[in-house]
């Protein structure tokens, strides 16, 4: 027979896209208002920097290929940002770029294992944005959730020694997606330094602190670390997919050169974009004044609506739940408020096994439709 008409089957099984599976609850929302306000994925809609379309069109960094480390200009600029943000001194040589930082999170694991084969074992929250553990299973390692306290602490004793034994990366979230809880990142330094796996922070919600001063894992520790930054949320540039990761010397050095063989690169225009945006911070205060008001307006309205529900202390998601309502899960809590009020929110379940009575939503429409939302609820939230 010709082995080319019978390949091996693939025992992958890979999972349906979570969003991919609001299509039914849309649907209700659409029986009842025609359409829906749609406040499940966080997909930012909000302008960019108006300096953004010019520059695009005149940067003139369209015809050759990119740096895949990032151009002088960017690097040096996130530095910039970086010494702003959290005082703290950053070589640019110790900083690299990535396309978005989804698919540095999806790739990590498998280029880290690279580094360090005797490790396979990727964790990360129990609670958390899915990728941490997709990016382990695309790379065929094993992956642990780390169980977290209600207010996303994460409970270290309850690391089986396999997972211990085996901890080749450590993810932690700050402010943490769906929770948006700020939880001291000590405990998860001191973690993976004992246990020898790379401690890497996804910062990207930073600029959306809301309660206390925003940290990063480099204020924390160098050597061991890396922190990941994007600029998707705080200058509402997801369409240009541009982020970055800065820290321990060697790890930089060598998952930039693994990404460069990989042909990773941000394209040359948006590189300078993302230049000019990290220099400037006006855009940004006028997006957390935007972020905060719908916050509180839906607080305000679901509050009124009889859930129990409290403003994060980042980030831009309500994360709650309808136990106390006689909500059996957080699928019929989403139905329930697309019926009501015409808007989808995502699941508990898209975050974690640990998580399905929650629901999460994200303040990414503009504020006259959050208010709309509201006034179905049965209050404006003020
Ligand atoms: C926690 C977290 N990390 C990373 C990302 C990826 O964002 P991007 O690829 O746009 O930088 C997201 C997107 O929602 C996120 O919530």
């Amino acid at each position: 027979m010709n082995p080319l008409n019978s390949p091996a089957k693939s025992t992958f099984d890979l999972p349906p896209y979570p969003y991919d599976r609001l299509e039914e609850i849309k649907g209700i929302a659409e029986a009842n208002f025609g359409e829906y306000v749609d406040l499940s994925v966080g997909t930012p809609v909000d302008p960019p920097p108006s300096f953004v379309p010019h520059l695009l069109a005149t940067s003139g960094a369209e015809r050759g290929y990119p740096a895949s480390i990032g151009s002088l200009a960017l690097r040096k600029s996130a530095a910039w940002w970086i010494g702003e943000m959290f005082d703290v001194s950053i070589d640019p040589k110790h900083i690299a770029a990535t396309v978005g930082t989804k698919e540095f999170v999806a790739s990590l694991p498998g280029f880290l294992h690279l580094l360090n084969p005797e490790r396979d074992v990727v964790l990360y929250p129990e609670v958390s944005y899915p990728t941490y553990k997709m990016g382990a299973i695309l790379s065929g390692l094993r992956h642990f959730p780390v169980p977290m306290t209600k207010t996303g602490e994460l409970l270290f004793d309850q690391v089986p020694n396999w997972a211990k034994e085996g901890a080749l990366l450590l993810w932690i979230n700050y402010p943490s997606n769906p929770m948006g809880s700020t939880a001291d990142m000590e405990p998860a330094v001191v973690w993976a330094r004992e246990n020898g796996a790379v401690l890497v922070s996804d910062e990207c919600y930073v600029e959306f602190v809301w309660s206390g001063s925003a940290t990063s894992v480099l204020q924390h520790a160098s050597q061991g670390v890396l922190a990941l930054h994007s600029l998707s949320k705080r200058s509402n540039m997801a369409g240009l997919r541009v982020g970055f990761y800065a820290g321990d010397p060697e790890i930089v050095r060598f998952i930039s050169e693994v990404r460069k063989h990989a042909g990773f690169m941000v394209p040359g225009p948006v590189q300078l974009v993302a230049a000019e945006a990290l220099s400037e911070n006006s855009h940004v205060e006028v997006q957390r004044r935007r972020y905060f008001e719908r916050l509180e307006i839906l607080h305000g309205a679901l509050s009124e609506a009889g859930f129990k529900v409290q403003l994060p202390n980042g980030g831009f998601y309500l994360w709650f739940e309808g136990g106390d309502l006689g909500f059996k899960d957080g699928f019929e809590v989403a139905r329930y408020l697309a019926e009501r009020a015409g808007v989808i929110v995502s699941p508990g379940e898209f975050y974690g096994d640990a998580s399905p009575e929650y629901v999460r939503v994200a303040v990414v429409a503009p504020t006259d439709l959050i208010t709309l939302v509201a006034s179905r609820l049965g209050g404006l939230g003020h």
